[in-house]
């Protein structure tokens, strides 16, 4: 552990002693965002029978500094469906990623280049997302591919899953371990061990045990952890998924969280600050 320590502490004391103008610009490079879980996080907004509408509400446009990470790991302007070359077996639709970059950019134009980086998969369960899975892999895939495209940082991870975890007690039960684990492994393999992330508590759902997985998201006993609660936000006419409106909804409430979250790495701070706040990251991660 303490060697860990250490040599993340090396990393990034040189980091900061041989501040050279490139560094600089790749520290304030894109702000990636990490788009995970399940269906209403793909997107399914303004679907009916397998079809999407195609109305995209005017917080959903696309923006000149929204990107995008393809299913080809190459950035374009960001547009709905954002999962559309991801989520591939189902009909995708507008999700909250749109309305959540446009929201966060209208508080803080100064943040510069969002890059969304969509990754989840629409009726997974948390197993499915286990360290080593198909899943868990294409995540690390698609955010190291992310980072090394031009350079940025890892902002956060938003995360809308645990429908799929409701039907059977066991499932429930472990839902909470599970999802720690699948946090601190996600964390840890992105050399990033605070690594905001934000989650939406779901509001209801097709098994018997969504009061058991709402609990087990709202004490999520890790820092840095935070989630904005999807009740109350309406849902399309199958009664599975959010509706479009919803959606741009559910998308500024993750961007109110947003500056409430520690940012993994001070971006344009000075030097001793930025040692001082990364210190204080270590201590709260080991407290
Ligand atoms: C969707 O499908 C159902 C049954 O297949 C049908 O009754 C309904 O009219 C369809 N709705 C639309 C908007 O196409
Ligand atoms: C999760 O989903 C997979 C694939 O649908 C299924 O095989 C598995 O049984 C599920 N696991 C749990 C714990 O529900
Ligand atoms: C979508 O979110 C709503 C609100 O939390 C929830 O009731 C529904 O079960 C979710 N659907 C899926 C498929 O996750």
């Amino acid at each position: 552990m303490f060697s860990l320590v250490w040599l993340i502490l090396l990393s990034y004391s040189s980091l900061v002693s041989t501040k050279i103008p490139s560094q600089d610009n790749a520290l304030r490079g894109k702000s990636i965002i990490i788009l995970a879980g399940q269906s209403n996080m793909s997107g399914r907004g303004g679907v009916l029978n397998s079809t999407w509408d195609g109305f995209v509400p005017p917080q959903c446009r696309p923006n000149p500094m929204i990107l995008r990470l393809n299913a080809e790991l190459t950035w374009e302007e960001a547009r709905e469906p954002l999962h559309r070359d991801i989520d591939v077996t189902k009909t995708c639709g507008v999700g909250p990623g749109m309305s959540f970059s446009n929201s966060v950019l209208e508080r803080d134009s100064g943040i510069g280049v969002i890059g969304l980086v969509p990754c989840a998969i629409g009726g997974t369960n948390i197993s499915e997302w286990r360290r080593g899975g198909i899943l868990y892999n294409n995540l690390l895939t698609r955010a190291q591919a992310a980072l090394h495209g031009g350079g940025g940082i890892i902002r956060a991870i938003l995360w809308y899953q645990g429908e799929s975890d409701t039907e059977n007690h066991e499932d429930a039960r472990l839902y909470k371990r599970r999802l720690e684990k699948f946090f601190t492994d996600v964390r840890s393999d992105l050399l990033s061990p605070v690594l905001p992330v934000i989650q939406v508590a779901l509001a209801s759902g097709s098994g018997p045990y969504v009061e058991k997985i709402r609990k087990a998201q709202m004490e999520i006993d890790l820092p840095n952890v935070k989630y904005v609660d999807a009740k109350g936000l309406q849902l399309e006419p199958d009664r599975l998924h959010l509706t479009t409106a919803a959606q741009v909804e559910l998308g500024r409430m993750l961007a109110d969280a947003f500056p409430h979250i520690m940012a993994p790495l001070p971006v344009q701070s000075s030097a001793p600050k930025r040692f001082h706040n990364f210190f204080s990251e270590l201590l709260r991660l080991f407290k």
